[in-house]
């Protein structure tokens, strides 16, 4: 294994890593990690140190590390064509396969593929689509965005304003104008603790209505929506949520798009979660889970709805302005072809849901009467837990304390990474699809632990 101290060196004076406080890692105030391998699980560190990797690097390898499949089809398709652009109705036999096999898993009423590299480009490329779409149909004013607060839709101009989370906002003048934000569907925090969940989904889809009026119905574009919210706390959505959500769109004309970037592919035990909550989207966004991060491609799912209006469209103004030079590559998408057909050969999906149970029901068992423990929730292999300073109240920790942080950092010290979330003392668990119940044991075990050194000593 290479010990390269230069190679610390190197990535302090070079490297400009993302959402990373970029002062302390240039003075050397924290640790600079340099991943060297992957296995099942498992990541190794060249340091020596082998990791249970609980959250599948950013919840995007489903399929677990060092799938040779996966390799060699990457091998090969460099081989015979590394490259061609998809421009001008070029494609490769690679990525017409992928576009096939992922209109067969779709929802019956989704029709084309556009893909990206990534599930910010996805939901720009979503966004742009939306705004052509009622252009064509004489609608110019039918424009903004609502996202809900903690949604995460991205980094770039609009999925950074649309994200609802102020880290992502702060200092780069966003949200731009026409991104708004709603009420987040996140029952635990919900203001009235005596309001049932169908009730509290009832005031959420209030509240979306109240926002369209407000704004005006004819300037509303499309609700952007993650079925569960990720980033923002691995929140699953309250009982009758997606329905109540639904009814509000359809009456003023507003466009669904279901960002699947984190769902997509099996992670909640379905393929979509569109899918497990009975979400009928127009424009379906996947990242992460289309190549289980074996190389980067996403994919805007286009419905039957919205495909006849972009052809319309064509018809009228020409060929489509919106390409990038890497749509389809062909590499990214051998990848994809590799790791659709494990998913189902090795069947991930419905792992996905029985190990995602076994971990929700243990980490329940081992914790869920902790009184620092708030809420454990999750849906599939999406686990979150809340830590509080005070149970029966749902007192909030002071955040200079960085509970979430702290009990991440001691799960980390016994070879367990989880993620601490962004926004709270929220420990959040996305492991790879193929975790098995004495992997999942490992990380409760590791929680257990965590929890009992920072909780009850602070
Ligand atoms: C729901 C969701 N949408 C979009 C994105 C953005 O994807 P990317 O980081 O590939 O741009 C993410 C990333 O975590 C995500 O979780």
């Amino acid at each position: 294994m290479l010990r390269n101290d230069q190679l610390d060196q190197w990535d302090r004076e070079n490297f400009f890593h993302p959402s990373t406080h970029l002062a302390q890692f240039a003075r050397g105030d924290m640790p600079s990690r340099i991943i060297t391998g992957g296995d099942g699980v498992y990541i190794m560190d060249r340091d020596g140190n082998k990791l249970l990797d609980a959250f599948a690097g950013l919840y995007c390898v489903n399929i677990g590390y060092g799938r040779q499949e996966v390799a060699d089809a990457i091998a090969k398709q460099a081989q015979e064509l590394a490259y061609y652009h998809a421009y001008v109705g070029h494609g490769t036999e690679a990525s017409i396969t992928l576009a096939q096999m992922i209109i067969e898993r779709a929802p019956k009423n989704m029709s084309r593929v556009y893909f990206g590299l990534s599930g910010s480009d996805a939901n720009e490329t979503n966004i742009k689509t939306v705004w052509y779409y009622n252009n064509v149909l004489g609608r110019p004013e039918k424009k903004k965005i609502i996202s809900r607060w903690r949604g995460y839709h991205g980094s770039g101009l609009m999925t950074g304003s649309l994200t609802g989370l102020d880290l992502f906002h702060k200092q780069f003048d966003l949200p731009l104008s026409q991104a708004i934000h709603t009420e987040a569907p996140y029952y635990f925090r919900r203001a009235d603790a005596a309001m049932s969940e169908a009730a509290f989904s009832a005031h959420c889809a209030e509240k979306l209505e109240e926002l369209i009026l407000a704004e005006g119905p004819d300037t509303v574009a499309a609700f952007i929506g993650e079925p569960v919210l990720g980033t923002g706390g691995l929140v699953p959505p309250p009982a009758g949520y997606w329905a109540a959500i639904q009814e509000v769109l359809r009456k003023y004309d507003i466009l669904l798009i279901v960002d699947e970037v984190v769902t997509g592919f099996g992670r909640l035990g379905s393929m979509f979660g569109s899918d497990h909550y009975g979400i009928e989207a127009d424009i379906i966004t996947c990242a992460k889970g289309l190549t289980s991060a074996y190389a980067p491609l996403s994919a805007s799912i286009v419905s039957n709805r919205v495909w006849k209006i972009l052809e319309q469209g064509t018809d009228e103004f020409g060929p489509i302005g919106h390409g990038w030079t890497y749509s389809a590559h062909p590499i990214c998408a051998a990848a994809g072809v590799a790791n659709l057909k494990l998913i189902d050969s090795l069947g991930l999906i419905a792992n996905a849901g029985a190990t995602g149970a076994y971990l929700k029901t243990s980490m329940l068992g081992a914790i869920g009467e902790h009184p620092n423990v708030g809420e454990i929730r999750g849906e599939g292999l999406m686990l979150a837990v809340e830590l509080v300073a005070d149970r029966d109240n749902r007192a909030f920790y002071d955040p200079d304390l960085t509970i979430g942080a702290k009990v991440a950092a001691a799960l980390l010290k016994r070879g367990v990474i989880a993620r601490a979330m962004p926004q709270g003392d929220i420990v959040g668990f996305a492991p790879p699809l193929c975790l098995t119940t004495e992997e999942a044991d490992i990380v409760v075990d590791a929680m257990k632990e965590a929890v009992q050194e920072i909780c009850s000593n602070t």
